[in-house]
């Protein structure tokens, strides 16, 4: 079962690989280079083919801008089967954006740091792999430095996003109470994506107008970061984003320690590290929750939901063994109830739980990868393999599609795009550990 699973898996990855040295998503409906994606996409690739692994990484790093930005779409390749493209995005407006490249000037979690490390862990020719590191971690490294230069605005060690988009969890009910507060002109434009997946299982037309909204806010001040933080009506601290970037500082920590040397980055990323994470349970920790929630710094307020983000920074070793426990009991009693399958997107006990609408609810096998190895940080070993397993047996009954519904017994309970790459590569991943 085990090697018929990652067979298929591979070729799912293979299937998506494009000439230009990367791997979609999946096709038709992101037909470009996604950040996060990429990075868990190069996790899966490590295992059966590590050049490829570091081509994705070194392919999403050659489009790094000189600010040290990297952007959330690399647009390879002309597609018309995606929509907002090259054209909505004008990265070009950016006097600091990429020439070789046309991307998004928006910015996914930074997922990028830990990659290189699991590259690393994961790869048979640790002499080679390192090679390839040493390469690529000052470009990461110089990422770290553009989120804590531009985005921690008040200098708590916590970075903002300015887009639904850049979170990751592009259409989590966590943004509804933003949209109350914006009204966008309606825009005319055709949608792609409900071309590929039935629309009941996407962002409404309403929401694109939102996402619209903020670009063009944005692109009016030419990706301006001290003017986005000034004029977007979307600035969020959100704690999957920053968990992410602390396991990165960690990661290059680690890896920098390996090199040798670059004595002034390990004493800047270390600094960094305790700002961030005292930061972090000082501001994002929600008592009442007994979870770590986002925070809304137009209105400085904390957004009280839980949801699948709440629980990253177990990844990252940010809370304390004992808010790991209270953290650890808050999932699983709203979440882990044996009809289900761990770990849904969105507080299944809420009236704007959704199980089969994108980010609304349904489960995530990236999100589920990252509470795996968070869990078993803190030694809930039985509670990860339960998100191990409940992984491999969603793939194996439905494929290995986008998202899950988290009902156990739900007819045809993958939805989204099908032969998903990150749902393949981090497949890959659970089966060997
Ligand atoms: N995944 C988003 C979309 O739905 C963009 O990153 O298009």
């Amino acid at each position: 079962m085990k090697e018929k699973l990652i067979s298929q898996a591979i070729r799912v990855l293979e299937d998506n690989f494009q000439e230009g040295g990367f791997t979609i998503p999946c096709k038709g409906l992101y037909p470009f280079q996604w950040k996060w994606d990429s990075g868990f996409i190069a996790i899966g690739q490590a295992y059966y083919d590590a050049s490829k692994a570091k081509q994705e990484i070194a392919t999403l790093l050659d489009a790094q801008w000189d600010n040290g930005f990297i952007p959330h779409i690399v647009f390879h390749n002309e597609s018309d089967t995606y929509f907002p493209g090259a054209d909505v995005h004008r990265s070009d407006l950016s006097p600091v954006a990429s020439k070789k490249y046309k991307s998004t000037g928006m910015t996914q979690p930074p997922v990028t740091g830990f990659v290189l490390e699991e590259m690393y862990r994961i790869a048979d020719d640790k002499e080679d792999m390192f090679a390839f590191i040493k390469t690529q971690i000052d470009k990461v490294y110089d990422n770290h430095n553009y989120f804590y230069k531009n985005r921690d605005v008040n200098d708590e060690g916590l970075v903002f996003i300015y887009h639904n988009w850049e979170s990751g969890t592009d259409n989590s009910p966590i943004w509804d109470d933003i949209w109350t507060t914006m009204n966008p002109p309606e825009y005319t434009f055709e949608r792609r994506d409900t071309t590929h997946v039935d629309a009941s299982q996407r962002p409404s037309k309403r929401e694109y107008d939102h996402y619209l909204y903020i670009i063009e806010i944005a692109k009016e001040n030419n990706y301006n970061d001290a003017k986005i933080a000034e004029l977007s009506p979307f600035l969020v601290i959100d704690p999957l984003f920053n968990a992410m970037l602390i396991k990165s500082n960690q990661a290059l920590i680690n890896l920098y320690i390996r090199i040798g040397g670059n004595e002034d980055k390990i004493a800047q990323l270390k600094k960094w590290q305790a700002k961030s994470i005292e930061g972090f349970n000082s501001k994002l920790w929600d008592d009442k929750l007994g979870a770590y929630v986002h925070y809304d710094l137009r209105k400085d307020a904390p957004i009280s939901f839980v949801t699948s983000s709440s629980f990253a920074p177990l990844y990252a070793n940010i809370p304390s063994q004992e808010r790991a426990d209270a953290l650890v009991h808050t999932m699983m009693t709203k979440f882990g109830g044996e009809d289900k399958y761990l770990c849904a997107s969105f507080d299944p006990e809420s009236d704007r739980f959704d199980p089969k609408k994108y980010w609304r609810g349904p489960v995530w096998i990236n999100m589920n990868w990252i509470l795996f190895y968070g869990l078993k940080n803190y030694g809930y070993t039985d509670i990860a393999n339960r998100v191990k397993e409940d992984s491999i047996e969603l793939i194996e009954k439905y494929g290995f599609y986008e998202y899950f519904n988290c009902k156990k017994g739900t007819e045809n309970a993958g939805y989204g795009g099908g032969d998903f790459s990150w749902s393949a590569a981090l497949l890959i991943d659970l089966l060997n550990n």
